[in-house]
């Protein structure tokens, strides 16, 4: 039935006193920054066929803006095939620093009114944001958490570094449609930037590609986007583990990381946004009790397939000099000393956090999900710091071009920070240079 239809069936059920839900309202709502300051993409999901508008404007009663986009319909992989109908509109010519109102949908279904904030033109501001990974819809430990930070206004953005629902594609789909309600109070106005984990893989992680919409990204899953001083890098772990799904893509990205490196390393770049931080689902280096690929000294991540002629990422990342890499999967919280190849390269004894000679490795994978927590082997490597088996998330704060505050908040303690570290890097550089020096 399409909406119109559903508009006289709607007459006919309120008239026989049953109440319907309107298969054109818009649910799941959830925002992502665009490829430039000036936009905001929208998605959200119906059951039926129906448009793709958004109504916004500058405060909440004069939502006199109109933009349309598209829809795409989506099957499942699953066995009743479910279809739904994912919308996307891309807001542009947004003000900086302004916060918009909206609403979206159409003549048949609109939203409630959710607003949003753009990000300050230029450089020099401190993003704010929460990092997690492996978030399910049942134990969803440190959702509340964040959904009352997220109201309080702490953060800019979020980054979920892989893994939702448990999984998107469950019972036909039905988990990550609850999922995606669970998230929307966040992700209706907080830009909710993803990268793909293993439990997206059912159906070519068709779920994933369709339900999230990152900037430049296409479907390909990677993807870049600048936030004040910092370049983020989210990348696909998971072409290394399912390459029964092709390998050319691994080489595609790698090639595609390599390009976006080096654009951002451009001198007039680097300048501006210091700060290179990747982001990706599993760990170049871990030290659980759970022989994932991490807890191997050769991770398929961070030195590739040499058999297929598959590059990993830490040399490449190494010698482009990424501050911070981010990771996710072990469900717990381990940060690992500046390092590289295996070897601690702290800044100095008293200062390793200052002006390291490698990358600085965060994994943080415990928001909640129904797999529980994941522990850690007796007896830590050298480059492990501080490991904990609590729920929790990661707050990012940077200050300015040369420190970035990360503070690990535990859900088991009641929101207590318990480690927290601030990492300093007065020059921006590969490390391959600068060590040399
Ligand atoms: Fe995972």
């Amino acid at each position: 039935m399409d909406c119109k239809g559903f508009i006289a069936f709607t007459l006919l059920v309120i008239t026989a006193n049953v109440v319907a839900d309107n298969p054109c309202q818009p649910n799941q709502l959830h925002i992502a920054y665009g490829d430039d300051l000036s936009k905001m993409i929208i998605s959200w999901s119906t059951v039926n066929d129906t448009d793709s508008i958004v109504k916004y404007g500058l405060t909440v009663d004069s939502l006199t803006l109109i933009q349309k986009g598209n829809e795409s319909m989506f099957v499942d992989g699953g066995n009743e095939k479910r279809t739904q109908y994912i919308h996307r509109v891309d807001l542009v010519d947004l003000k900086p620093n302004t916060t918009y109102f909206y609403m979206a949908g159409g003549p048949s279904g609109w939203s409630a009114t959710y607003h949003f904030k753009t990000m300050p033109e230029g450089e020099d501001w401190s993003p704010s944001l929460a990092v997690f990974g492996d978030l399910g819809s049942e134990n969803a430990q440190s959702l509340p958490r964040l959904k009352s930070d997220s109201a309080m206004g702490m953060y800019d953005a979020i980054l979920h570094v892989g893994d939702f629902a448990y999984d998107l594609a469950s019972n036909n789909g039905r988990t990550g449609d609850e999922f995606m309600e669970q998230i929307e109070p966040i992700a209706s106005s907080i830009p909710y930037m993803t990268c793909v984990g293993n439990h997206e893989n059912a159906y070519n992680f068709s779920n994933y590609r369709y339900i999230f919409n990152m900037p430049t990204d296409n479907k390909k899953m990677y993807y870049s986007f600048n936030m004040g001083p910092v370049h983020f890098i989210s990348i696909s772990t998971e072409f290394f583990y399912f390459p029964y799904y092709g390998v050319q893509q691994l080489y595609d990205q790698y090639d595609w990381v390599k390009q976006d490196l080096i654009e951002a390393n451009k001198p007039e770049n680097r300048l501006k946004r210091p700060w290179i931080i990747t982001f990706g689902h599993r760990p170049m280096y871990c030290s659980n009790n759970d022989n994932d690929d991490c807890t191997n000294h050769e991770s398929l991540v961070r030195v590739g397939i040499p058999s297929l002629k598959v590059k990993g990422f830490e040399d490449l990342f190494h010698d482009m000099g990424v501050d911070v890499a981010i990771w996710a999967h072990e469900h717990s919280y381990e940060r690992l000393w500046p390092l590289y190849n295996m070897k601690v390269m702290n800044g100095s004894y008293d200062h390793p956090y200052t002006n390291p000679g490698g990358i600085t490795h965060i994994i943080t994978g415990s928001a909640g999900c129904s797999e529980r927590l994941e522990y850690f082997m007796k007896d830590p490597p050298e480059w492990s710091a501080v490991r904990v088996s609590d729920y929790g998330f990661l707050r990012m704060n940077v200050f300015n071009k040369t420190h970035i505050l990360f503070e690990q908040v535990s859900d088991d303690q009641n929101g207590r920070v318990i480690d927290s570290f601030t990492l300093i890097r007065d020059r921006h550089d590969s490390y391959n240079k600068m060590n040399r020096l």
